[in-house]
């Protein structure tokens, strides 16, 4: 690896100078090491090279702050390695202070704004928005978002995590939405399944009055993106655009784009 010019790139990009190295590694498939092998490994030979020292993880201590991360990814015989450029991770943002139970993992949360092709200018609409998480990241491409819940508790901590966002909060039931039909170009759905969050107000008798209010607010031609264990069929309103796995803290489940 040309060290040199990786880290002359994360320089002009505003990347602080680091003063440790360590490395983050995950890889598919079955191996005859582990993650925390492959750490060292990559983590003694970066270190070596820079002169500087190399924390690992393998204790589970979290490495120091302002040092540089290397984050090391195995897919077949193809190791991909990358060093982060700011001082602390993207994936931990700084708004996300306050949770609610099944609160999303912004990145998942961001990648299905991107999914529902969500653009500067277009309202979109979290019907169950829990701590505020889609909201707020569709906020951030400039969309004008709205997030709804039934829970008080949900929107206090949507509130205070989408301080300073421009979104708009407001109690409503899921099951019949104040919002006007084809209101909306976006929707953005993690909705509760009676698993980690139980259904609330009219979705507790009726389930199925979520997937009739998210045809009804859509726009023709608008997409809605949806959180769904993996086994979950989509509401019957809509086609299924697109069907992507996603492992999340043990759970198999899919996010699907409606159409
Ligand atoms: C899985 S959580 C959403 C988590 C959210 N995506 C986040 O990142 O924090 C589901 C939410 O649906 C809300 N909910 C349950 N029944 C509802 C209903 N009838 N109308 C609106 N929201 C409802 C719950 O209060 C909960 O906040």
């Amino acid at each position: 690896m040309d060290l040199g010019s990786v880290l002359a790139v994360r320089a002009r990009c505003g990347g602080p100078p680091g003063h440790s190295v360590d490395v983050s590694a995950s890889f598919l498939g079955r191996r005859g090491f582990t993650r925390f092998d492959v750490e060292d490994a990559v983590g003694a030979a970066l270190a070596g090279r820079l002169g500087l020292a190399y924390h690992p993880r393998r204790a589970g201590a979290r490495p120091p702050e302002g040092g540089l991360s290397w984050r090391v990814t195995i897919v077949e015989d193809r190791a991909t390695v990358a060093v982060r450029v700011g001082a602390r991770p993207l994936h931990r943002r700084q708004w996300k202070t306050v949770g609610v139970p099944g609160s999303l993992h912004p990145p998942l949360a961001a990648a299905m704004v991107v999914l529902a092709g969500v653009r500067a200018g277009e309202r979109v609409l979290d019907p169950c928005c829990g701590a505020g998480t889609l909201a707020i990241e569709a906020a951030h491409t400039g969309a004008f978002a709205t997030g709804m819940d039934v829970d008080p508790a949900a929107l206090a901590a949507s509130t205070h995590n989408g301080r300073g966002a421009p979104v708009r909060w407001a109690r409503a039931d899921a099951g019949a939405l104040p919002v006007a039909t084809a209101g909306v170009r976006r929707v953005l759905l993690n909705p509760p399944w009676g698993r980690l969050v139980e259904r609330a107000g009219l979705l507790a008798r009726s389930p199925g009055l979520l997937g009739q209010e998210v045809r009804r607010v859509l726009e023709p031609g608008g997409t809605a993106v949806l959180l769904v264990p993996e086994s979950r069929p989509a509401p019957s309103e809509f086609s299924v655009e697109r069907r992507i796995p996603v492992a999340l803290a043990g759970s198999r489940l899919a996010v699907l784009v409606l159409r």
